[in-house]
């Protein structure tokens, strides 16, 4: 395993580094801490979006081989930008993904579509030479998308020309694949262009950041990423194979799998971190742009584990999750923020439903890897992961093992616990 090194980091803790493919039978011993350096994260359909907190595809990639045969069904309850999918497929597995977000659900689906070589480029070229004849003119004030603070988000020249570049897809003589590809194209550039600042997880204008967005800005964005994701795209439909299906349910939810008993082989996911990422509010753009939003987002909000549109009937009294060092900080937010306190409590309780939907779509023997982190919730140490092993035993699985997975980040005036961040990796037997 010429990629694989023992090293010490910088606070004297012992990792093993893994730098690229992860050897699939890698020595891995319960509560043994990784240092994974992926290659590449915009491997073939990858990169075409962003998405936050995505896997890194050498993850599930490693996962799948090692917990699962060709073939085999692969689940992911929360697939997010489609990460596992892409590499169920690419691995020869069968998968279906889950998520209640249309946006997640979009993007996943063109993933993992293979398109017409031929017909792609055709549809490429007709793009690039609309753009090079672009007329504002052809837009009309009515086919500008209408949503709440518009013209806050956007500049004037940029919601024309995003009109104009949305209207030229929705005009290709193309197939439907081909478009929605194109689209994702799109969505990938609407938050550069918009005012709001790049790389912020929430969608927000900062004053300070004077972002400068010009005239031109969304048809030279549109085409150079048109040209850099159209090869991706080709070479991700030579390497399909054929024989697999991918599938991403829209009425579903992580807390409500409607498959039979024993479907799955297999399940990998990351859910939600508590209290983290609020996944609408981060692709609001995006969505109005593609039409999956007009305007309020809440009803959407309101089913995403770990959310935080809760009311206050159920948060003026304390919950408790039955797990005593989790209760144990439950209590302690509460004492400063009940609501807080409740949104935790709630993540865990879904999580718990979660748990049990999944044990019962896996066949006898499959696992659960459950990828999940720690955050802190009013100043307290928030162990995710610590309480979910316990929640899972309920449930009826077995703990088989657990390993860490460090993100590092390198900002030296960030305090040492904030610096070192480790996804832990439960694998759980059924
Ligand atoms: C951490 S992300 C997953 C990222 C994914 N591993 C990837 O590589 O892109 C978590 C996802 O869970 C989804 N989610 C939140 N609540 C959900 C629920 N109740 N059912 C299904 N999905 C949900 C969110 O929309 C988000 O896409």
């Amino acid at each position: 395993m010429v990629n694989v090194t023992d090293i010490i980091n910088e606070f004297g803790e012992c990792l093993v580094r893994v730098d690229g493919e992860i050897p699939v039978d890698l020595p891995a011993k319960e509560g043994d801490r990784f240092l994974f350096i992926s290659n590449d994260q915009s491997y073939l359909t990858h990169g075409l979006h962003k998405y936050p907190a995505k896997f890194f595809p050498e993850l599930p990639r490693w996962l799948i081989k090692r917990y699962s045969q060709e073939h085999d069904q692969i689940l992911d309850p929360f697939t997010g930008s489609g990460t596992t999918n892409v590499e169920a497929l690419l691995s020869n597995r069968n998968s279906v993904g889950i998520d209640v977000d249309p946006f997640s659900r979009f993007l996943s689906k063109v993933k993992v579509t293979p398109l017409d070589e031929k017909e792609l480029k055709a549809a490429q070229k007709c793009l690039l030479e609309s753009i090079i004849i672009y007329d504002p003119s052809q837009v009309s004030y009515s086919e500008i998308p209408n949503f709440p603070y518009r013209d806050n988000w956007f500049n004037k020249e940029i919601l024309v020309e995003l009109t104009y570049l949305r209207k030229q897809i929705q005009l290709l003589n193309t197939c439907e694949e081909i478009k929605e590809f194109f689209k994702v194209c799109l969505s990938s550039i609407i938050r550069s262009v918009s005012n709001a600042d790049d790389n912020c997880t929430r969608t927000v204008i900062r004053k300070k950041l004077n972002k400068l967005v010009k005239p031109s800005d969304a048809l030279n964005r549109f085409a150079k990423t048109v040209l850099a994701k159209v090869p991706k795209m080709t070479e991700f439909s030579q390497n399909y194979p054929h024989d697999i299906s991918v599938d991403f349910p829209e009425d579903m939810d992580a807390r409500n799998i409607k498959y039979d008993q024993e479907h799955f082989d297999l399940a990998v996911t990351s859910p939600p971190y508590v209290n983290a990422v609020d996944y609408p509010r981060t692709h609001q753009l995006e969505m109005y742009w593609l039409g999956f939003a007009q305007d309020s987002l809440t009803d959407l909000k309101k089913q995403n584990v770990g959310t935080e549109s809760v009311s206050s009937q159920y948060y003026n009294k304390r919950h408790e999750i039955g797990v005593p060092d989790a209760d144990k900080v439950l209590a302690s937010i509460f004492e400063v923020d009940p609501r807080r306190a409740y949104i935790a409590y709630k993540y865990l309780d879904d999580m718990r439903q979660n748990l049990s939907e999944v044990y019962n779509v896996l066949r006898k023997d499959g696992r659960y890897i459950v990828v999940v982190g720690n955050n802190r919730i009013r100043g307290h140490l928030f162990e995710n992961w610590k309480y979910l092993m316990p929640i899972a035993e309920e449930t009826g699985f077995e703990v088989e093992t657990y390993f860490g997975s460090e993100i590092i980040k390198h900002f030296i005036k960030v305090p040492r616990e904030e610096r070192i961040n480790t996804d832990w990796i439960l694998v759980l037997k059924k």
